[in-house]
């Protein structure tokens, strides 16, 4: 495995595989990696000849100075777990590679910037969008594996594919998760011991409310329910609770088809922000 700090050594790695003829997989990430980052490069090894994961703590989709100083930074670690995982190659490029001048290019996604993380995180697709393009041009992955963790990230990356027309595969995987339920994030390393024996309570609630709408209940009362299990809970505040769908997680009334509903929670639990969705 191979790591490559600037964008002229990692563009000669990429001439080198497509003049192969390789299938190049991307796995963006911002490091502090966990097995659920290191799912998706499993899967990318299964399903291409050259695996790059690239490592950047992106300052533009921060909206918070704080949550952006306070992220783990670990690229030791990363890499140990990513050669383990089959990486073929390591982008872990500085702030000054990426940005050498302020990006001014803002990308509106619509109305997906007007729900959930997009409503609460102002500019933060626009960071992600702009990111990721790059990434796209850099390494011009055929497939590119993305967490249904964050679902709304799923769907702003297609919004991004299809608009721009880039010739890439985007390939959702599945939510890895902790034996006690709660979504692994970076961010988990953040929380208090009391905080982290406490977290699982968003799992908790997202089944709850599946459990409820699985019944015939409606989104409105299965919302209603997790805002009240919630203000049961101190060491919590929820953000928001929403029935969407999966695809456009613009909220719906009704169940939709097999696959297409999504409930997402975001909360804070001391100073962390942990989100979870389920959908079914
Ligand atoms: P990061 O939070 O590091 O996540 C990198 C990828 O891992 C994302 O696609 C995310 O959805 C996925 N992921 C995180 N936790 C997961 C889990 N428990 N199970 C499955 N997949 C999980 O998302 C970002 O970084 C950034 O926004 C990025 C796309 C890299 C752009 O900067």
């Amino acid at each position: 495995m191979l790591t490559v700090q600037t964008v002229y050594d990692l563009r000669q790695q990429i001439r080198a595989a497509q003049a192969a003829g390789q299938r190049i997989g991307l796995i963006p990430t911002m490091g502090a990696l966990h097995e659920g980052h290191i799912a998706l490069v499993e899967r990318a090894r299964r399903e291409c000849d050259l695996v790059v994961c690239s490592v950047f703590v992106n300052p533009i989709q921060f909206n918070n100075p704080d949550d952006l100083a306070r992220y783990p930074r670990t690229l030791e670690a990363d890499q140990q777990m990513l050669e383990k995982a089959g990486c073929d190659l390591v982008f872990a490029p500085s702030a000054q590679e990426m940005y050498s001048e302020p990006a001014r290019l803002r990308i509106n996604f619509g109305e997906l910037e007007t729900v959930m993380e997009g409503a609460f995180r102002p500019g933060h697709f626009n960071g992600v969008g702009i990111v990721v393009a790059k990434l796209f041009n850099l390494i011009q992955p055929d497939k590119a594996y993305f967490g249904q963790k964050d679902l709304q990230q799923v769907a702003v990356i297609r919004r991004l594919i299809r608009d721009l027309s880039f010739p890439v595969e985007l390939i959702r995987c599945d939510t890895v998760r902790e034996p006690d339920g709660l979504a692994m994030s970076s961010r988990n390393r953040l929380l208090s011991p009391e905080d982290r024996a406490a977290a699982p309570a968003l799992y908790e609630a997202l089944t709850m409310a599946h459990e409820l709408m699985a019944e015939g209940q409606s989104p409105s009362l299965a919302k209603a329910s997790v805002t009240g299990f919630f203000s049961q809970r101190p060491g919590f505040t929820l953000e928001y609770v929403d029935v969407a769908n999966a695809d456009t997680l613009q909220p719906v009334p009704e169940m939709q088809a097999p696959g297409q509903t999504a409930i997402c929670i975001a909360a804070h639990l001391g100073k962390v922000r942990l989100i979870d969705n389920l959908v079914f």
